[in-house]
């Protein structure tokens, strides 16, 4: 039995107002307790922006350039993701279930790259995600694309499972090969996604991506897409950044690059510390030849 609490002296700081501070994420005021703390995993709450490290390529692709061994090439990077992308099977398999920070896990797949990608399907069960203890879920959303419906609702349907458990979901705005990346069909795409209600999203940087951001009323993070010489990445990032984007959710540009450790604390820098991109490409050099002399 506790002791009974019959002291006078309590202190109830009558004169400290409640706090009643907003979340720090656009358009996340709303969302329960158990999301909003998964997204402070994904989104550091200080700069209120992620680097994200997408690895997730395997789904439909195979052992991709750069992950063909996780274990070796990946898993030195986690200390300076704020989060990872990947699936299931690499999850469990690779990487060590002491990685404190947030797990976005892709949920959909189906086609490889020798058919139709547009056909997936949900692939993984909420029970999953839950057991897996992740931060959000991702789904790609092919807006135009020939099996557009579906996966618009296979995103809906792990909207309701997300928001029934309290985990994020991120649609991936997937543009087909033949589609044109501008911010017209960027607008298109991300608005269906925030409107039915993805808690952030991902797309890829275009002109007027500003445009892009404003319109789309919850976060959103861009994909790096494929390999750019690095001063060009960083550039991108840093415009995608300083037009309104919350993050990157990278892979190739930094898993491909000639040194993914380099690569990856300057985009750190860019996202989180604004960074111009000159100074980043110079302060990826000189960790690029600290590495070298050592
Ligand atoms: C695959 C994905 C990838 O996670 C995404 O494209 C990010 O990787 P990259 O920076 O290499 O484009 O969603 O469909």
């Amino acid at each position: 039995m506790p002791e009974k609490d019959d002291k006078d002296a309590k202190n109830f700081h009558v004169d400290v107002p409640t706090p009643n501070e907003p979340f720090f994420l656009r358009g996340s005021n709303s969302l329960d307790w158990g999301l909003k703390n998964r997204l402070a995993k994904i989104f550091n709450p200080q700069s209120g922006r992620t680097v994200m490290l997408a690895i997730d390529h395997g789904y439909f692709q195979g052992p991709t350039t750069g992950l063909e061994r996780v274990d070796v090439n990946i898993v030195p990077l986690l200390p300076y993701s704020d989060t990872l992308m990947c699936t299931r099977g690499i999850l469990r398999s690779t990487i060590p279930p002491s990685y404190g920070k947030g797990v976005v896990l892709r949920m959909s797949g189906g086609p490889s790259i020798l058919k139709e990608l547009s056909n997936e399907r949900l692939a993984v069960d909420i029970e999953d995600a839950v057991r897996l203890n992740v931060a959000a879920m991702a789904v790609q959303v092919f807006v135009g694309g020939e099996y557009e419906t579906q996966s618009v609702h296979n995103m809906t349907r792990l909207v309701d499972a997300g928001l029934k458990h309290g985990i994020a979901t991120l649609a991936v705005t997937a543009v087909g090969r033949d589609m044109v990346r501008d911010a017209k069909y960027m607008r298109l795409a991300c608005r269906m996604c925030a409107e039915l209600g993805a808690t952030y999203v991902k797309t890829y940087y275009c002109d007027d991506f500003d445009t892009v951001a404003a319109s789309c009323p919850v976060p959103i993070v861009i994909a790096g897409g494929k390999k750019l010489e690095e001063r060009e990445a960083l550039t991108m990032a840093h415009n995608a950044i300083q037009a309104g984007a919350l993050g990157v959710d990278m892979g190739r540009n930094i898993f491909q690059s000639e040194n993914p450790q380099a690569m990856i604390q300057a985009v750190r820098k860019v996202v989180h510390e604004n960074e111009q991109p000159d100074r980043a490409y110079d302060y990826f050099l000189t960790l690029k030849n600290e590495k070298k002399s050592a």
